[in-house]
């Protein structure tokens, strides 16, 4: 079958690289691609929004699915355009349609959905613009810290936590009255702190069954030790020790399963990924936040491990059976680190020669903001690129990865040196040893 691919980040090269290998294909095309998924596909270019564009190359190259790497497209409705197209009747698109990515595209339409469906999660209220000094009032009722969310997609920089008060007031003058954030912004959630530690589980759904992707923790402050600033992840590792069979069965059974049930129950049509930010409470899971996707970079150490052919998934979608497919998971540890450009989230330079990517022999090499000039190829983001490698034990994962990401240079390289380290097993302490 021929399948096209959109998106451009290691998120993207990562699902390139995997579906490449299933026997089931025929042509991949990637929209726009990067050089790191040209390898895998041919890169395509063409207006997704032009929807004469859209069709004459889904037709013309004979397109069975559509693979959506990014929410973007997914909230604005691709899927819909695509489904809707009496032309495009065969094409499959695996992502949500647009009432579905409201998941992800709108918090207090996630958190009034899992309120509907009893799905674990911080109690919340949601305030509108001209609500100011409601909001402000409510702040009385919460204990800091005071966690504040603008409703709307906002590129990851729409959580605000802070125990000021002053501060929590004065965010949500600049998210209800200011701006910050533009429409986002005009719908703010206030809701509960959770106090505990972060991983995020992922599903594939042909919107009645579902199977369980492997569970991933990313790392998504950009310095060591989880300071500075939010970034869109610096790293990943999976499986998450922690997850353990108990902690899975729960999200399995409390949050996965009623989220596909309750889509189905409310007529909300949904196929493709789910992924499940969540908060492990004292053993217990709580929802963060959905995605309609998968993770960037957790996609980089989920698809590695994953056996099965990505394809035959899809094509359990298309045709509603998914139930009968397998997914099988290798049960070694991956771990990502992404190399970023210095400066990186914030301004950065581009166009530093990337050298050492012939030298890594027992890693992946997921490529992002990267780009060729001539014959060299040249940096081009903020993430340029990350390294993926396996180990028995997340130990060894750590070690494999770190050798690996040694070999790969560029002028203002920056990565975080401690991606895994917290996960790994501490030496228990013994009772009544000497002091
Ligand atoms: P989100 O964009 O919803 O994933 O939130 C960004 C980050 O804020 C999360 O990755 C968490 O670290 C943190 N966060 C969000 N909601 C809460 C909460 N209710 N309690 C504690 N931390 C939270
Ligand atoms: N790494 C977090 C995300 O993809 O949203």
């Amino acid at each position: 079958m021929n399948v096209l691919l959109i998106g451009g980040g290691g998120r993207e090269h990562a699902m390139a690289w995997k579906i490449a290998q299933s026997s089931l294909l025929d042509e991949l095309h990637v929209l726009p691609g990067n050089p790191g998924t040209v390898r895998h596909g041919r890169p395509a270019s063409f207006d997704l929004n032009d929807q004469e564009a859209l069709c004459a190359f889904l037709l013309d190259k004979k397109i069975r699915i559509v693979v959506v790497g990014p929410e973007g497209p997914l909230v604005e409705g691709l899927h819909d355009r695509i489904a809707d197209d009496p032309r495009l009747s065969g094409v499959t698109v695996i992502g949500p349609r647009k009432e579905g990515a409201r998941l992800e595209g709108s918090k207090e339409f996630a958190k009034e959905f899992m309120l509907r469906h009893n799905i674990p999660t911080a109690a919340f209220r949601a305030f509108r613009k001209g609500e100011l000094t409601e909001a402000i009032a409510h702040l009385d009722r919460m204990r800091p810290p005071y966690v504040l969310k603008a409703d709307g997609l906002a590129a990851g920089k729409g959580v605000i936590i802070t125990s000021e008060r002053k501060e929590a007031e004065q965010v949500l003058k600049e998210m209800l009255e200011g701006g910050r954030f533009g429409t986002a912004g005009e719908r703010v959630v206030i809701e509960q702190f959770l106090d505990g530690v972060e991983l995020s589980a992922f599903l594939i759904t042909d919107g009645s069954a579902f199977k369980m992707l492997p569970s991933a923790k990313d790392y998504k402050r950009v310095g060591d030790g989880d300071t500075g600033p939010n970034t869109g992840g610096m790293g990943a590792v999976s499986p998450v020790p922690f997850a353990d069979k108990d902690f899975m069965q729960k999200v399995h059974d409390r949050i996965a399963a009623p989220t596909v049930r309750g889509l189905r129950a409310e007529g909300i049509p949904y196929q493709g990924f789910l992924f499940m930010g969540l908060m492990n409470v004292n053993g217990e899971p709580y929802v963060i936040e959905y995605n309609v996707r998968l993770g960037d970079p957790e996609t980089q150490v989920i698809l590695p491990r994953l056996r099965s052919d990505l394809l035959d998934l899809f094509e359990g979608i298309a045709t509603g059976t998914l139930s009968e497919r397998h997914v099988d998971v290798d049960d070694r540890t991956a771990v990502t680190v992404v190399l970023a450009s210095e400066g990186y989230p914030g301004g950065h330079e581009k166009g530093r020669p990337i050298v050492g990517l012939d030298l890594v022999r027992e890693a992946f090499v997921f490529q992002a903001g990267t780009k060729t000039l001539g014959e060299d190829l040249v940096t081009d983001g903020g993430r340029v690129l990350s390294v993926t490698s396996f180990g028995k034990d997340i130990e060894h994962a750590i070690a494999n990865t770190y050798k690996s990401a040694a070999l790969v240079a560029f002028e203002g390289r920056m990565f975080r040196s401690d991606i895994g380290h917290d996960l790994v097993r501490k030496p228990t302490l013994v009772k009544g040893g000497a002091s």
